[in-house]
């Protein structure tokens, strides 16, 4: 089926809300469910590992694990003016040459792209249609770990996901946001060699650590 995904993808998030991302960023560090993620990667006890990060946004999982855990990572993003920030503070952390930063949906370009060990997608399945085709080439590109955020599934979120695709529908904006189901999402990362070792959950996101065993 073809996909215009990337194309909405890229509108939906625009450059003032990429940089007023890295602002807060830079003044408060990373978000709450990206900590979980950066604590459970952390607790592998990984050195030197390559990093891909699928829809990294403003780069903050790979700014921080540069610094302890990854000698190299690749980041693959729809959004362009995600890729244009998350550039720039690279950049300016001394990390520009450790990252190859590629303006794709991840899907499209997965077959072309080396194997990882560390795979990240932190709130992205949620903003994608085929989570089955994005999280089973996330999981084939993953050597050791694969940590992911996604919404909870509780009543809150399917009301607040719900008000906030029909405001999209209304202002006909085509972007939607996904509530997928985790117990598939779960059993599909385990079908590809993986068993969950960490889950942790906050109001919004939950977050799940897999390990390869296969
Ligand atoms: C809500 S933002 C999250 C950004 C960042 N990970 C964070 O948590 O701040 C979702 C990101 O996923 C990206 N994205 C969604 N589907 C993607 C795909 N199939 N391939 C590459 N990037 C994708 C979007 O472009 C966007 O940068």
């Amino acid at each position: 089926m073809p996909c215009n995904c990337c194309e909405i993808t890229d509108n939906a998030f625009s450059e003032a809300e990429a940089r007023s991302e890295v602002k807060n960023y830079r003044k408060r560090g990373p978000a709450n469910q990206t900590r979980l993620i950066l604590e459970a990667v952390r607790s592998l006890g990984s050195k030197d590992a390559v990093l891909l990060d699928i829809g990294g946004g403003i780069g903050a999982l790979h700014h921080e694990l540069l610094e302890d855990v990854a000698r190299a990572a690749t980041h693959v993003d729809a959004s362009s003016a995600y890729l244009k920030e998350a550039k720039a503070e690279a950049a300016r952390r001394g990390h520009g040459e450790r990252v190859n930063f590629i303006h794709a949906d991840f899907t499209n370009v997965a077959a072309d792209l080396p194997k990882a060990d560390i795979v990240t997608l932190d709130r992205v399945v949620c903003c994608y249609p085929d989570f089955r085709g994005l999280l089973k080439a996330a999981a084939d590109h993953s050597q050791k770990a694969l940590a992911l955020t996604y919404p909870r599934e509780t009543w809150y979120m399917r009301i607040g996901l719900q008000a906030l695709n029909f405001f999209q529908r209304l202002r006909k904006d085509p972007f939607r946001v996904f509530l997928h189901p985790i117990a598939e999402m779960d059993s599909l990362i385990k079908r590809e060699g993986f068993e969950r070792v960490s889950l942790r959950r906050l109001f919004v996101w939950e977050m799940a650590l897999y390990r390869r065993v296969v």
